[in-house]
Parts: C-alpha cells; structure tokens; sequence
C-alpha cells in the first residue's frame, strides 16, 4: 500500500519525536512491503520563523493533499519566547486551531491506558492502580470556547474581555455518533461530561446525547458534571471506557488522564473528520525546556502513528505491531526520563533516540 503521510515536526521536543516515529513507521513499511512517502510543512513557531504566520495556505493545501498527517508539537516558552510577543491569532498555538478547522477535525479521540508496566509511574494509591484502567476520551475539537466569538475591550476605563462558548445541535450529534460507534466496538459504554447544571451549551448538549442514544439501544449512555469527572478520574478510573465531551473539558480532563497514565509522554491522540483523514499527534505539549537534550518520550507520538494505521489505513495488524512493540521495550525495562522510577534497579533510563531504536527494533 502507498502511504502519502504529510509531517509536522514543529516546535521543541517536535522535531525529535517525529523523527523517532519515521524510523518505526518506515520499520513497518519495509517489514509489511508498505511504500511511505513523508512530506514534511512547516506549522506553529517553525513556520513563523520562515513565514511570518503560524500556517501558511500552501501548508494547509499539503496537508489536505495526504492521506494523513503526523504531527509532533507546536509552541514555546510563552515567558520567554518571542512568539508570543505577537498578536494571538499570529501564535504557534493559532495555526494548529486553523489547520484543526480547515481540516474539519472535529473528532478527538485521546485513549488513556495504564500499562502494567508503567503501574509504578501512576501516581495514584496502589489499591486504585491495581485495578488498572483502559479508557477513550472523544473530545469535541472545532467548537466550542475555543472557536467562539472571543473579544477584549476597554469598557468606561475597565478592562474586559470574553470568550463565547457555542455549540449547534449538528455538531454535538456528529461527535456523540462518533463516540456511540466507538463504544459498540468497546464497552457499550458512554460517560457524556458536561456542566449541565450551569451552561446552556450544556444542556444542549446532554438533550442531542440522548437522542443520539437511542440509535443505539444497546448501549448505556450516563452523564457526568465535568468537575466531579476530574474527581472521579483520580478516584476511580477504571469506571471509564468511553468518554464524551466538548472541547475545552476535554483538553483539561486529557491531561488529567494522562497524568495519572503514567506520563503525559504516553498519551497518543487522533483527530478526525467523517472520512478515512486524520491528524496524529501526542496529546502532549512541545516541552520546550527539554528541548533537543535527546530527553524526550516518543511514545505518545510512536503510539499516535499506530492509531494512523488503524484509523486512516485500516492496517490493524501494523498498528497492533507498534503497540506490541511499545509494550515489549517498556517490559524491557526501557524507560525515558518521565517514565523512570529511580530506585529501580530492572529499570534502564534511555534517550529519545535510543527509544525509538529499540521500539523499530521489536517491530516484528
Ligand atoms: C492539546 C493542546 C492544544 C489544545 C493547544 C496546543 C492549543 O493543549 O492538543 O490538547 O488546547 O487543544
Ligand atoms: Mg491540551
């Protein structure tokens, strides 16, 4: 198969994980007889250092142009980086929200697990990491707060400023509908997290969740008050499989679950529209402290690829062989610096460059 993949390395620890992640997936290639043409744009500050502008048409077009894209992280140090001395529609973080809307990737789908053998770096008690947990959040991602009119004015001599929370009815029932469809192949289980005591956008939100379950008898839907979900996730994860919600909660309780995953260096993500296209990134940030020390997790980037596979390529057995992979170096006893536990004397700390080297290396 041809595997026309578009790539953003990006800004920070971007560059370093997405190289990583080339080296396992062209493994794959060479191993499966796949042909992976990469084509790599600029985004984010890399992209503005060239261009000006965070993301340019040009970029947009070849990212439309592939069948999927991989991305590493955008974004720098928000104190010191002069990035964000621009206006914010110029920063990094505004061209990923462009290619994101232009793309119509309004599916994010963020599966947080916690591998047996990451249980040490959970830190949660151990009566509640024993129990282990296997969830999905489906987050909402061209709505609401972050793409809703937004305004700062100086009224009678008083700062002010607003952002606007906005759903319609269409776009909470395609994302609900992708997270029904997700849980008849888990669970049949769906916690829809909302504020539906407070908000509007809410209660909308919960009253199309309900009638999208009932397309889907055999799956149990629930909801949720997103304060007592951040709660709940530290409590008692394993209660989750498959989680709804909107854009903003979903951003905040993503990295939440990664957290108590272990790492967020573990966190894989896919973004998707209503075809086979899709934008693979870790769920995690641009780490611009640690930055080109060969310290990063590529993990969550390697484990993005293989929800590539899966999702845009329908190559289920690949994709199966990276996440074998992942969990043969990671009972190896290979760990980065974010996933090490000092004192344990089975354990190996490793670079980014030598993580991916043995991930590649176990692909089989
Ligand atoms: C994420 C990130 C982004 C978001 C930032 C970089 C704009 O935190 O993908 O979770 O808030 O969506
Ligand atoms: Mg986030």
């Amino acid at each position: 198969m041809n595997l026309n993949i578009t790539s953003i390395p990006g800004d920070g620890i971007g560059p370093e994980i997405v190289n990583e992640t080339k080296k396992v997936l062209n493994k794959v290639a060479a191993l499966y007889g796949h042909e992976i043409v990469f084509t790599d744009i600029l985004m984010g500050g890399a992209s503005i250092d060239v261009h000006g502008v965070p993301l340019t048409a040009e970029a947009v077009q070849a990212a439309r142009q592939a069948d999927a894209v991989l991305m590493g992280s955008i974004g720098g140090d928000t104190k010191t980086s002069p990035w964000y001395q621009l206006e914010p529609k110029l920063r990094p973080e505004a061209g990923l929200l462009q290619l994101r809307k232009e793309l119509n990737l309004f599916a994010n789908l963020r599966p947080a697990v916690l591998y047996d053998e990451l249980k040490d770096a959970c830190p949660l008690k151990t009566e509640i990491s024993n129990l282990g947990f296997d969830m999905i959040i489906i987050r909402e991602l061209t709505g609401g707060l972050y793409f809703g009119e937004r305004k700062t004015v100086l009224e009678n001599g008083i700062r002010k400023a607003a952002d606007t929370l906005v759903y319609d009815e269409n776009e909470i029932r395609r994302i609900a509908v992708k997270a029904f469809e997700i849980a008849m192949k888990r669970k049949k289980e769906v916690i829809s997290v909302d504020k539906a005591n407070v908000l509007d956008s809410s209660r909308l939100w919960r009253t199309v969740t309900e009638e999208v379950a009932r397309d889907y008898p055999e799956v149990t839907l629930s909801h949720m008050l997103v304060d007592n979900c951040a709660m709940q996730l530290v409590k008692a994860p394993a209660r989750f499989d498959v989680v709804l919600t909107e854009n903003m909660f979903g951003d905040i309780l993503s990295d939440e679950a990664s957290m108590i995953a272990g790492s967020i260096g573990m966190l894989p993500s896919a973004s998707l529209n209503d075809t086979k296209f899709g934008l693979y990134e870790p769920s995690h940030g641009s780490a611009p402290d640690i930055a080109g020390f060969d310290l990063a997790n590529p993990l969550a980037t390697i484990l993005s690829a293989a929800m590539m596979l899966t999702y845009s390529f329908d190559l289920d057995k690949e994709a199966a062989a990276i996440e074998a992979a992942v969990k043969q170096v990671l009972s190896d006893g290979y760990r980065t610096g974010d996933i090490f536990s000092p004192g344990d004397s089975s354990l190996t700390k490793v670079g980014c460059r030598e993580m991916g080297d043995l991930v590649a290396a176990r692909v089989v």
